[in-house]
């Protein structure tokens, strides 16, 4: 495997909205993060992704975009960016934007030209398709739901498709014309701005067939069918499609991309990562994906710490010997990696940290979300208006639709919503919580006054200051090349509820221990192992060659 500048990284993802104010408007800013970047570097992460900033309507925040290449005044202007990516640079963190190119916002001048004339440049650059017999051209549903297909503003027969909101017409990537002003778009982001690479959003959504069959409905009872099915089917149509991209953008600037990708195998993942990949990375989601493997609108049930388990191990070994996975426990996209994974006892800042180990040990490119370094839980959400997510009052609708109870109902959103990743974060216990000067657009965390960046920076014991030493293990010239080359190799789980595993290194080996459960754990060491840190209570002992890792611990040892 070729090495990568990226490869003994770790990255931190920032929400924009939600990062920190500076002009009192109850959003956050580019100021804002810019003022924080003292904090991300003492935290000691390499690379920042930005989720969207550029000029949007915000049907789905941002991820809707209105002009690829201005900021949004919500955030600030380019001004301010050049001003973020000075400090940053300064600070030795490398900028990832956002890159959302399966679909622009309806309010794009593409979009508008398209309307005026479907047949001209600009209709070439979106999907249109004629009605079937006065309806839509197939049964595709919408990741937001409802039918992908919309009437084409000012045309009676005219579909355009929209794989998620209706304000985001999907970009038809058939077009060589369309392909080449993205790469130019995105190359004068990477060279002319200079950032380190780009997050790919939802680009397994270009994997499309355009004769919009008609599909087998799926269960929902609608006579849909999900337009993740679509997709499914045409993952190679999507790999050449970034296969070009990578070699006009990417690879020849010598910049880092981590896809949003779900889907991979054993059979397929060396078209994704590693030398003939087309990402420098790709997120996990195979957690994710187990948890929602039988979806059903209201609800998904947990899984088990051996399930987590066995996921995470799996795709670990599907990766070992291909390339680098960017392990995350939680994004914008999810609630909270400690409510979501962990067992209902160590739903705390104990469980936080024995999940931050699992994350940063774990081989690949790391990503850390805004506030999981301060062991943030689910918000609680009382009723419908304090979320804002589209998705989620979709997901609302359908319940209701269903006869499902409000309480019921608000469990469910409080279980699963995208609102989670979008509140506030929390700086201080005032007011607002040192986010803003004012009624943050979200809703703040119920814990705030325990759980913020003031509090925990002054506790010795917080899941802050551990995840600062966790970081600067990972990193340490003795095992940085262990935790970023290593091989991963599984160890037997004693309580069915322990995540253990070795890095094999050709100077070291490490051995990873997490213990979920409810009793203590003891794993075989030898005279000389080291305990190099630990979260929780944690023995060493040397001459009975063993570790004894205590229920809700996690420790971290030299072999
Ligand atoms: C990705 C983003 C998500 C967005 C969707 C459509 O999944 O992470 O927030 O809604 O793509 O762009
Ligand atoms: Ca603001």
């Amino acid at each position: 495997m070729q090495k990568k500048w990226w490869h003994g990284k770790v990255a931190y993802q920032i929400y924009p909205k939600s990062f920190k104010d500076t002009n009192g408007d109850g959003f956050g800013d580019l100021p804002g993060i810019t003022e924080k970047i003292p904090y991300l570097k003492d935290l000691g992460i390499d690379l920042l992704w930005i989720s969207p900033i550029y000029k949007s309507p915000f049907a789905d925040q941002g991820y809707d975009i209105a002009d690829y290449q201005d900021i949004d005044p919500i955030f600030g202007s380019m001004e301010d960016f050049k001003k973020l990516k000075a400090a940053a640079d300064e600070a030795g963190i490398g900028i990832l934007m956002d890159l959302v190119v399966n679909h622009c916002s309806d309010e794009h001048e593409w979009f508008k030209k398209a309307c005026e004339d479907p047949n001209g440049k600009y209709g070439k650059y979106f999907i249109i398709r004629e009605g079937k017999d006065g309806k839509e051209p197939n049964n595709l549903r919408a990741c937001f739901g409802g039918s992908v297909w919309d009437k084409l503003p000012g045309h009676d027969n005219l579909y355009y498709c929209h794989f998620f909101h209706k304000k985001q017409p999907d970009l038809n990537w058939f077009n060589p014309e369309l392909r080449e002003e993205i790469y130019k778009m995105m190359n004068w982001w990477l060279v002319d701005m200079g950032i380190a690479g780009f997050r790919v959003d939802a680009i397994m959504c270009i994997g499309k067939d355009p004769s919009f069959p008609m599909y087998e409905p799926d269960n929902v009872g609608d006579g849909m069918c999900s337009c993740g099915v679509m997709n499914a089917q045409n993952v190679d149509v999507a790999v050449n499609f970034l296969r070009e991209m990578n070699s006009r953008t990417f690879t020849p600037n010598d910049k880092y991309s981590v896809g949003e990708v779900f889907g991979i195998t054993k059979e397929n993942v060396k078209d994704f990562i590693g030398d003939n990949g087309v990402f420098g990375s790709i997120f996990d989601f195979s957690a994710r994906e187990a948890l929602t493997k039988h979806y059903c609108f209201y609800g998904f049930e947990k899984l088990s710490v051996k399930q987590y388990r066995e996921v995470i191990f799996g795709a670990q070994e599907t990766a070992n010997t291909t390339g680098f996975l960017a392990p995350v426990i939680e994004n914008h996209d999810e609630p909270r990696g400690v409510t979501t994974w962990l067992p209902l006892m160590w739903q705390n800042a104990q469980g936080a940290k024995a999940l931050g180990t699992v994350n940063l040990t774990l081989k690949g490119v790391p990503f850390v979300f805004q506030g999981q370094e301060l062991g943030m839980t689910n918000t609680k959400f009382d009723n419908i208006d304090e979320l804002d997510d589209c998705q989620s009052k979709d997901q609302y609708k359908n319940c209701k639709d269903h006869g499902l109870s409000e309480a019921v109902t608000m469990q469910v959103l409080n279980d699963q919503a995208r609102d989670h990743g979008r509140v506030p974060m929390l700086w201080d216990d005032s007011e607002y919580a040192g986010f803003s000067t004012t009624t943050p657009w979200m809703k703040l965390h119920q814990d705030r006054a325990v759980l913020n960046v003031a509090a925990e920076e002054k506790d010795p014991n917080s899941v802050l200051n551990y995840y600062k030493t966790l970081i600067a293990l990972r990193k340490d010239p003795k095992y940085i090349k262990t935790f970023t080359y290593g091989n991963f190799v599984a160890l037997e789980d004693p309580n069915d509820h322990t995540i253990a595993y070795l890095r094999q290194g050709h100077e070291n080996t490490i051995m990873v221990i997490a213990n979920f459960g409810d009793k203590a754990v003891t794993f075989p060491i030898n005279d000389e192992s080291e305990l190099l840190l630990s979260s929780g209570t944690v023995k060493m002992d040397n001459t009975l060659d063993k570790v004894t890792v205590a229920e809700g611990s996690s420790a971290i040892v030299l072999l």
